[in-house]
């Protein structure tokens, strides 16, 4: 069992980041400047920061006494803020809060990035050179939520460089999180629910369809906690479904919404996802357990 803190706890993710390591026998203590009903049990605290009081979070750091320490607190939507107050926001909280969790002495430190950083959706066009996309795609951000994600990813590496292996360091890249309550109908980030990104493409194009299952992200992170002293510093992950969150291949779908595309997506023949977990898989032993044919509870007006 680890100490472990999760700023943003209260969240979308969170919460079930929270709760699953809650359930994997962690004591989990949760950063945030809300509280969520959902985490009142025990092995589970809640104290409320604004990080974005570098003084507040680390301070709130040092006295947690945490083995580990993953950062999700964030402006977590493209465009839901003016540019500049995204990338202060993000920025600023991941070196206040990563940076103080090294002065705090937490030997783990693991944040949140986005699949975003690779810029797809950019007004001017997009084209990789092949799918599916993985940790070995060039980054291209095109907007201050992706700049910032991008900005973590290298704030890790930073302080990396600053501490050797004392520290163990890792940020993930989870796609679209769908958490358990959004499969019977609540809305997912977007505000639509996943039975409306399913019966209209045009709403998961602009996530190329992906999506992850928020107990996986949080099996996920319990695992890398286990591995961290045993792979390469620093290492970066996409966390994924192992399919696309559509009804038909992405060979078709993807050159519907991004011009340009037809080669490289040819490869996504079947249910194959845009975004490749193989290196989670390859590194940590990890895979998603939850897909969206088995965990959709059709609503009564698609039944009908
Ligand atoms: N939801 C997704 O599909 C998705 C995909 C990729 C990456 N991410 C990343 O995962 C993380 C969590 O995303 P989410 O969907 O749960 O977002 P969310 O908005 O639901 O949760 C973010 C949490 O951070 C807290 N927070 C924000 N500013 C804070 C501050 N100054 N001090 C303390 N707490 C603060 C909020 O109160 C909230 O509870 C974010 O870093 C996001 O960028 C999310």
């Amino acid at each position: 069992m680890s100490r472990i803190v999760v700023t943003g706890g209260a969240g979308r993710l969170g919460r079930s980041l929270v709760v699953g390591l809650a359930d994997a026998g962690h004591e989990v203590l949760s950063l945030d400047r809300r509280t969520s009903p959902a985490l009142q049990r025990e092995g589970i605290t809640q104290r409320l920061a604004d990080l974005s009081d570098a003084g507040a979070a680390a301070s709130a750091l040092a006295e947690a006494r945490a083995d580990a320490l993953i950062h999700l607190a964030a402006i977590a939507v493209p465009f839901s803020a003016p540019e500049d107050v995204i990338m202060s926001t993000n920025a600023g909280m991941a070196v206040a809060v990563l940076g103080g969790a090294v002065r705090a002495g937490i030997p783990k430190v693991i944040a949140a990035s986005s699949p975003t950083v690779l810029g797809y959706g950019a007004p001017t066009g997009w084209v990789p050179e092949r799918f599916p996309l993985d940790e070995t795609t060039p980054p291209r951000p095109w907007n201050a939520y992706a700049l910032s994600k991008l900005l973590i990813e290298q704030t890790i590496g930073m302080l990396a460089r600053q501490t050797g292996d004392a520290v163990r360091f890792a940020a993930f890249r989870p796609c679209y999180v769908i958490a358990p309550e959004e499969w019977a109908g609540a809305p997912t980030q977007q505000g639509h629910t996943v039975q409306e990104r399913l019966d209209d493409p045009a709403l998961a194009a602009p996530a190329i369809f992906n999506y992850v299952d928020a107990r996986d992200v949080a099996a996920f992170a319990d695992t890398l906690l286990g591995a961290m002293g045993d792979i390469p510093n620093g290492e970066v992950f996409f966390v994924g479904a192992d399919d696309a969150l559509a009804r038909e291949p992405l060979a078709e779908l993807i050159p519907r919404y991004f011009p340009g595309t037809e080669r490289a997506a040819a490869a996504l023949t079947g249910t194959a996802p845009a975004f490749s977990s193989a290196k989670a898989h390859r590194l940590l032993g990890w895979r998603p357990r939850h897909a969206w044919r088995d965990e959709l509870v059709p609503t009564a007006a698609a039944r009908s």
